[in-house]
């Protein structure tokens, strides 16, 4: 009998490899996350790892924003909550630990992001839907995946299930390392 293979889930300890300074050099985040961010709205984080994109985010939403940042893995939870706290931006974001099949979040955001996320998913077309589900009528998802370990033809099949749950493509674009499509709730 055949099953189904769980996808691969990047291990707690790579959070500590992938969120290095030769990143930031190479994929800094606040630029490009500040023409979906302004202060004062609500942003989800959804696996959010350590918080490579999370701390941007709560910088680009300010003392009046707030970030809800959702992971899988407590200790990647732990690690964020130490860092966040360390620059004192903890007030801003509120930790969220999901199940692999549920975000758990129900409040409605202005901007979402799925970072290196998507292909971790044992289905894709499950999360789209839920992350359809708490963007408010204006707001906007930025999906980002590597390039390395996602291929264009399964981007493409990410997008045509976005399209399915409800999702609309405004512009899709390749970056050093990655592809990332910005979709909005219709
Ligand atoms: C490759 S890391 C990316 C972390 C961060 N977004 C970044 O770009 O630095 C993927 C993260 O997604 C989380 N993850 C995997 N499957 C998930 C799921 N079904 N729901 C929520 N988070 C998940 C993992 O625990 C991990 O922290």
């Amino acid at each position: 009998m055949t099953s189904t293979p769980r996808p691969h889930v990047c291990p707690w300890w790579m959070g500590y490899v992938i969120d290095h300074p030769l990143r930031r050099l190479l994929q800094p985040p606040e630029p490009l996350l500040r023409s979906y961010v302004q202060s004062g709205q609500t942003a989800a984080d959804l696996g959010c790892g350590m918080g490579y994109y999370t701390l941007a985010l709560a910088r680009l939403v300010g003392l009046a924003g707030r970030v809800y940042a959702v992971d899988l893995q407590p200790q990647m939870l732990k690690a964020l909550r130490r860092r966040a706290r360390r620059r004192g931006l903890l007030e801003r974001i509120e930790l969220v630990q999901c199940r692999a099949d549920r975000l758990g979040l129900t409040a409605p955001v202005d901007f979402a992001l799925a970072a290196n996320v998507i292909h971790e998913t044992p289905d894709p077309g499950a999360f789209l839907r839920q992350v359809r589900e708490i963007l408010k009528p204006e707001a906007r998802f930025l999906a980002l995946e590597p390039r390395g370990h996602v291929p264009q033809a399964d981007f493409a099949a990410t997008l045509q299930r976005a399209r399915e749950a409800g999702l609309i493509l405004q512009s899709q674009s390749e970056f050093r390392g990655g592809r990332a499509a910005l979709l909005t709730a219709g």
